[in-house]
């Protein structure tokens, strides 16, 4: 028994009939599912919003989702949830309430963290940043020189530029296309240099975005993006104020960088990092859609919101994906999972995933302090499905692991495509369906035979199949459905972590790291001390500075 009361996961009865379940179905191919259920296509599916939800080519059977439903009421994710939605302090090591479901609220709603409603604030700041959007976007709002803005470049890493970067991405073909908006994370220099190499300065908006305003990377950056600022506006640093805007938690840090605070968004420590893009730091995205279409994807967050609140766990689409996560993880030991969008829009948004999912969940202590015993998050990893389809499928279609994927699809292109690139899409579609279904059921060795291959090459060109794939199919990429899509990731991610009894707000593991570079970065001068540092380090940092002739 754990110090919160919870019995060993891997014990309960939940977990044990699932492993005797997982045996018997050893050997079951989706083929049989299939065959044995005609109309499982049909009825292995869900719908949440515009997201259509085909989980039928799935390891499972009405019995599988039976447990795994069962150990999700064992583990209480219903209760978690609960207690997220209502701003409890769900994120026990940090003692923090998470409530980023609060920040698409309705004006309205009464959300309380330590008696406080929270949601006058999270308007007034969405007001606020729908006033400065338009003044950038209507040429209102000019630069030290007077004139207009045309280029957004911001700065953050993390959750404080994924989120802006991915959505931009795919949101192209909603926005401004007169603005330049640009995205720097790296502190290699590089990063900066060619974001900014071709901008005016007298015509470029800095937006310097991180929620404690002491993330080392992000203050470099933005303190070199000052000076790049001042030094190409003849020396004014007045100009700073017309030029840099501030996105943070932290008012007195964006004070000391030297950044009026009235020209800064907040957003407050119950929005993690990671889940904060619908926040302030999703200004350079509202500048480049508008506060309009910023406030649709707001809408389309807000109702996968109110589907996993409130339906059934059998309908609920976010239980049901994380309960897949957990079914292969945690009986087939499938190390990895895989998100192959089919649109060109999403290249980013597996990149994004990665952070929410292996920074949430890729944990290995419990809430209470207890090493865990089971596998908890994947290796999240994908890129856009039709690229990866002549680069790493042959390892999803014939290689050793099991590795489920997510296939996601729009059924319409975008309003601007037209002629012959709309008429492509249908290339693209086909390309999704037909992946799902090779992976799925694959080619027997008779078929292959079949069609008169030498015997020798049957066993190279046999695919066994039985690889399962969730397909999410919307009907078209708008803001509303990029909300959709993200809420619904956001919750499965939770569904997992509270099976797994870990805290998935909190991000302890990247700490190490960058204590270790601020100790390591002295030693890289001339004549810095290297005796601290290990044998390897050592060895390394050596090698750098007689590299660097230092
Ligand atoms: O180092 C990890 C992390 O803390 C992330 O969780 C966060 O999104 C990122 O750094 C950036 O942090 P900040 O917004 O405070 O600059």
């Amino acid at each position: 028994m754990n110090a919160d009361g919870r019995g060993r996961l891997d014990q309960t009865p939940e977990w044990t009939a699932l492993a005797k379940h997982r045996e018997e179905l050893t050997g079951t191919h989706l083929r049989d599912l299939f065959a044995a259920d005609p109309e499982r296509g049909d009825q292995y599916t869900l719908q949440v919003g515009d997201l259509y939800i085909d989980y039928s080519k799935h390891l499972v059977t009405v019995e599988t989702l039976r447990l795994l439903r069962e150990l999700a009421a064992a583990t209480d994710v219903f209760g978690l949830r609960d207690a997220m939605f209502r701003g409890e302090r769900i994120n026990v090591t940090e003692n923090r309430a998470v409530l980023h479901t609060a920040l698409r609220a309705p004006r309205d709603a009464v959300i309380e963290v330590d008696v406080e409603n929270v949601v006058p604030k999270v308007h007034q700041v969405l007001d606020r940043m729908g006033d400065f959007a338009r003044r950038v976007r209507s040429g209102e709002w000019t630069g030290h020189t007077g004139r207009r803005i045309r280029n957004v470049v911001n700065i953050g890493i993390g959750g404080s530029d994924l989120g802006p970067a991915m959505a931009y991405e795919v949101l192209r073909a909603w926005t401004d296309r007169e603005l330049t908006v640009r995205f720097v994370s790296n502190v290699d220099g590089a990063d900066l240099h060619e974001a900014t190499r071709d901008l005016d300065p007298a015509e470029t908006l800095f937006i310097v975005a991180s929620k404690t305003f002491t993330t080392i990377e992000t203050i470099t950056n933005a303190t070199s993006a000052r000076d790049w600022l001042v030094a190409g506006l003849g020396g004014e640093e007045k100009a700073v104020a017309r030029h840099f805007v501030a996105l943070s938690t932290n008012a007195e840090k964006v004070a000391a960088f030297g950044i009026d605070t009235a020209n800064m968004f907040e957003f407050w420590d119950w929005v993690g990092g990671r889940y904060s893009y619908d926040s302030a730091i999703g200004l350079s995205l509202m500048i480049a859609i508008g506060p309009e279409r910023f406030g649709e994807m707001l809408d389309g967050f807000r109702l996968v919101d109110d589907h996993f609140r409130d339906a059934p766990a059998e309908s609920n689409v976010p239980l049901l994906l994380g309960l897949l996560g957990v079914w292969y993880g945690n009986f087939f030991d499938a190390q990895t999972h895989a998100v192959l969008p089919y649109s060109h829009y999403l290249s980013k948004f597996t990149a994004y995933l990665q952070q929410l999912d292996m920074e949430s969940n890729g944990k290995s202590v419990q809430r209470d302090g207890e090493p865990v015993e089971w596998q908890t998050g994947p290796v999240v990893w994908g890129t856009p499905g039709t690229n990866g389809q002549h680069a790493y499928y042959q390892l999803l279609h014939q290689g050793t692991k099991l590795i489920p994927a997510d296939l996601i699809g729009f059924a319409n292109p975008v309003a601007e495509l037209s002629g012959e690139l709309k008429a492509q899409h249908d290339l693209l579609m086909a390309n999704l369906f037909a992946q799902g279904q090779a992976l799925a059921f694959g080619k027997t060795a008779e078929e292959v035979r079949a069609e008169g291959v030498p015997e020798e090459q049957v066993p190279h060109r046999t695919f066994h199949g039985n690889h399962p794939t969730t397909t999410i199919l919307a009907t078209e990429l708008t803001p509303s459905v990029l909300g959709q899509l993200i809420a619904l990731y956001e919750h499965k991610v939770f569904v997992q972590g509270a099976i797994w009894n870990i805290d998935s707000f909190d991000q302890w593991g990247v700490e190490l790291g960058k204590v270790l570079a601020k100790r390591v970065e002295p030693a890289l001068t001339e004549g810095g001390e290297v005796e601290g540092l290990d044998g390897s380090t050592r060895g390394l940092v050596r090698r750098y500075r007689a590299l660097r002739g230092r």
